[in-house]
């Protein structure tokens, strides 16, 4: 069974990016082909994992000026992971979404769902708001991820993507599940942490943490994965590893 899953809130900073490209890893890693679609017109996803030359971008195939398996590139030194990047500086995804997505708010799903028979796990990471763009690549999505930190407003930002959801799922006729929420860069030793995550899991989601760990950015400044990356010896710790091992099992079910 294939399944496409977009992580999201409409705060920036929270860990889309981080836990998309993450998770695409682990997925991968488990030999299962994985896409990471880069649906933010900053490009962070493509430029921590690619960073040769590229020739097409996703603005490309959803305007139709080529075709999405020449845009799709292999991810160098991780077998099984690919990426259907964004051109971060001279790219045109941000010009197509304030333009021409508003007419065919489908084009997204319809390329999608072209895609899943040769990646059965597809990952979106999505720029931070609730505009066309974000909106189009979660009514692509089957199940949509909720990555929050954990600080005093986080959860008020929560309560606004689910009255954004509501609105979407009705006005765009989906059937995207929101069911998991994602508490990111989560410190136990941090009374705050603790309150906001009880204060998550009272409600109706599932709730997932993963550690604050300083090996996320270094293996962005590095071009790897974080599962990969290692300095003087030490890579990522025993319960961020455990936190992203147990996320990757539960989700693609
Ligand atoms: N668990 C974590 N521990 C430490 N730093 C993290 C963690 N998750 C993300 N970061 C860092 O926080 C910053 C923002 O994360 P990012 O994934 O870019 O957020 P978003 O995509 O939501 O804007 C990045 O510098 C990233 O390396
Ligand atoms: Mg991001």
């Amino acid at each position: 069974m294939s399944k496409t899953i977009a992580f999201h809130l409409q705060k920036g900073g929270v860990g889309k990016t981080t836990i998309s490209g993450t998770i695409a890893c682990q997925s991968a890693m488990e030999g299962i082909p994985t896409l990471l679609v880069d649906v933010d017109p900053q490009g962070n996803a493509s430029s921590w994992f690619y960073t040769g030359e590229l020739n097409y971008e996703l603005a490309d195939v959803l305007q139709g000026t080529c075709y999405v398996d020449d845009a799709i590139v292999q991810i160098p030194n991780i077998d099984n992971l690919f990426l259907l990047p964004t051109f971060g500086i001279g790219g045109s995804l941000k010009t197509y979404a304030e333009t021409k997505i508003a007419d065919e708010p489908y084009v997204l799903q319809d390329l999608i769902q072209l895609l899943k028979d040769k990646y059965p796990r597809i990952i979106l990471d999505l720029s931070p708001g609730l505009g066309k763009l974000e909106r189009a690549a979660i009514i692509a999505s089957d199940e949509v991820i909720t990555p929050m930190t954990p600080e005093v407003f986080s959860l008020d930002g929560l309560e606004i993507f689910i009255d954004e959801l509501k609105k979407i799922r009705k006005n765009l006729r989906s059937q995207v599940k929101h069911e998991r929420i994602v508490i990111n860069s989560f410190d136990g030793r941090i009374r705050q942490h603790k309150e906001i995550y009880e204060a998550a899991t009272s409600g109706i989601f599932k709730v997932y943490k993963i550690p604050v760990d300083p090996v996320f950015r270094k293996a962005q400044e590095a071009n790897v994965s974080p599962q990969v990356f290692k300095q003087r010896g030490k890579g990522l710790k025993v319960n961020t590893l455990e936190a992203i091992e147990g996320l990757n099992s539960v989700i693609w079910r």
